[in-house]
């Protein structure tokens, strides 16, 4: 039997500094990439942009039609994410493990993504490294955004485990970096009731949780967890499990 798939993703809130423009959390991340050593079975690991990526996308209107400007930016984000892929694949690389970054807008052939190649390195013993990014498609300039390689990936490998690593403890009823009451929601079905506000280059936050829901369709365990915490994944079956388990 093969072994167990994890699909991970380290969100670009956690491993970036917002509003700091290429402000990379060292520390965080490789806390984060030990814990996901621990993990039984073999590894996918997809990261978002955080600092890296949203910011420029925001000055350069992408998306967008093409432009010269949206170029530019579509450039300038491309090689930044680049940079922070290589920066994550140094951190497994420092323990001996061997990532394999797989530049997404290069997997983007004739109107869709073709996850072929990483899946067969990860059948090989690497640990392929995916990453939101900008693409050119017909007259547009936009981005695909690390959650929808979650969800592609979801649907093509049926990943025993999915993780989330994002910045905050989970799934809140509202914002909980906004609105102290907010409250934790150990187990979701859907989105209903939550109040999910937040915008970004890639839909914000409304749209990241109907894809983390969608993604529970095609694998049995959907975790999200704060990733300065990320000792937590082990304690997922316990009542005091403090992060949200997608049902
Ligand atoms: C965005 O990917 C990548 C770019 C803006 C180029 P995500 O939307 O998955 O990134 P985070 O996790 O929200 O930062």
């Amino acid at each position: 039997m093969d072994r167990p798939v994890n699909l991970i993703k380290m969100g670009g809130s956690i491993i970036t500094r917002k509003n700091s423009y290429r402000y990379f959390r060292s520390q965080v991340a490789s806390k984060i990439i030990k814990e996901i050593m621990e993990i039984d079975g073999e590894k996918i690991i997809v990261h978002g942009g955080g600092s890296f990526g949203h910011i420029k996308s925001l000055e350069y209107g992408i998306p967008g039609e093409i432009t010269p400007k949206r170029l530019a930016g579509a450039s300038l984000v491309h090689s930044d994410m680049l940079e922070l892929s290589s920066r994550i694949a140094g951190l497994f690389a420092s323990l001996g493990e061997k990532p394999y970054i797989f530049s997404t807008s290069s997997l983007f052939r004739q109107g869709e993504m073709d996850y072929a190649e990483p899946v067969s390195y990860l059948r090989k013993g690497l640990i392929p490294l995916l990453f939101g990014d900008t693409y050119i498609s017909g007259n547009r300039v936009l981005i695909y955004s690390g959650d929808r390689i979650m969800l592609d990936l979801s649907r093509q490998i049926k990943p025993s485990k999915v993780i989330f690593f994002s910045d905050v403890d989970g799934v809140f009823t509202d914002d909980p970096k906004e609105n102290p009451e907010a409250k934790l929601l150990q187990r979701i079905k859907g989105t209903a009731g939550i109040n999910a506000t937040g915008k970004d280059a890639t839909g914000g936050m409304k749209l990241k949780l109907e894809t983390m829901v969608e993604v529970k369709r095609y694998s049995k365990e959907v975790y999200i967890i704060n990733g300065r915490f990320p000792e937590r994944i082990r304690e997922t079956d316990s009542a005091d499990f403090k992060g949200t388990v997608i049902e």
